[in-house]
């Protein structure tokens, strides 16, 4: 009697034993990544609820870099996400790799980084693959493997040197020189313009400088200061590709202390932001390359389907275009950035 129930308790805790392990094999989520942390869609789909992202801006040098930053937590308080982790990394590599250290640590959904520079990031993103965590490079781009990140969305940099040459090549057609305010050395931005502008210039357009002014007005004003001591506006130069509208109007400040009238030269620059139309409406942009900083929804939708483990592309372009100043009065009202 003994003997047959002590049988039976041993059989009761196998059989409880054999129907844990069955459960756990249908245990779902967190353990299937898809490159991610994600879980899976049997499982029942994650929400915006569910959703800790993690955001190391890289600074907040300009007035694109504010309207990206407000569109990431805008978008953060409308859909909802338990928590955006937020830093501003002014503009220092060091400061966005510790910033991705700790949101591995913290165990994130998802990281978006948009990158200062573009080399330098091969560590810590596979430390974050490493963690099961995916990683959207966001805005600009990195040389790192994209076996490393889950996707790129942002804007095609080259592309907007290349329409910036266009127009260039429309306003001098029998050639000159122009001079390249550059964004920060080593960003995706600046070598993708700067890559864009060479590929399609004139030949009979000669870029004779090029100094970074770091995307800054405070410090486009110095280096528009060295270039006009230099080089005289109208006779050793007739136009500036200036890398964003914050050096843009940086260097609209130099040039107006130096008696340089809006119209004596060929300006172009990219962002499009209200200070570049407003550059337009005032005479000294002749063009306005588009560089679209509301990336917030894609990237919060696009985590979302990493959480899920649904099919993502791995690289999305922002649709963008050139503005004139023809339309830059009407359009002005109507900027949201
Ligand atoms: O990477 C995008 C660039 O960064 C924008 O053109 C510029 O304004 C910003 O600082």
């Amino acid at each position: 009697m003994k003997v047959s129930r002590i049988f039976a308790t041993i059989m009761l805790a196998i059989l409880a034993l054999a129907m844990l392990a069955g459960c756990g094999g249908e245990t779902p989520a967190t353990s299937t990544p898809v490159q991610s942390g994600g879980a899976s869609a049997a499982s029942g789909a994650k929400t915006y609820k569910d959703m800790t992202l993690c955001f190391p801006q890289l600074g907040a040098e300009s007035d694109w870099r504010t309207a990206d930053t407000a569109s990431f937590k805008e978008t953060a308080t409308t859909l909802g996400i338990k928590q955006l982790v937020f830093s501003d990394a002014q503009q220092k590599q060091e400061n966005q790799i510790s910033a991705m250290r700790a949101c591995i640590q913290q165990g994130v959904d998802v990281i978006a980084l948009p990158p200062v520079v573009e080399d330098g990031w091969d560590a810590v993103l596979t430390e974050a693959k490493n963690a099961n965590i995916p990683v959207i490079i966001v805005d600009r781009s990195v040389s790192a493997a994209n076996s490393l990140y889950a996707a790129h969305i942002g804007s095609d940099m080259v592309l907007e040197g290349e329409r910036a040459a266009a127009e260039f090549n429309k306003m001098m057609p029998n050639g000159g020189a122009i001079l390249e305010l550059s964004g920060t050395t080593g960003s995706g931005a600046a070598v993708g313009r700067a890559k864009g502008l060479r590929n399609k210039l004139n030949a009979n357009i000669k870029i004779i400088d090029s100094q970074t002014g770091n995307f800054t007005r405070a410090e486009a004003v110095p280096v528009m200061q060295a270039f006009l001591k230099k080089y005289k506006p109208g006779t050793d130069f007739q136009g500036v590709f200036i890398h964003n509208d914050d050096m843009g109007i940086g260097a609209i400040e130099a040039l107006k202390s130096a008696g340089v009238k809006a119209g004596d030269l060929k300006i172009v620059s990219v962002d499009g932001t209200r200070g570049g139309f407003q550059a337009m409406v005032d005479g000294w942009f002749q063009a306005d390359v588009e560089c679209n900083p509301l990336l917030g929804p894609q990237v919060l939708d696009m985590a979302l389907k990493l959480m899920n483990g649904q099919a993502i592309d791995k690289e999305v372009l922002t649709n963008e275009t050139v503005y004139y100043p023809d339309k830059a009065k009407e359009l002005l009202p109507t900027r949201k950035y």
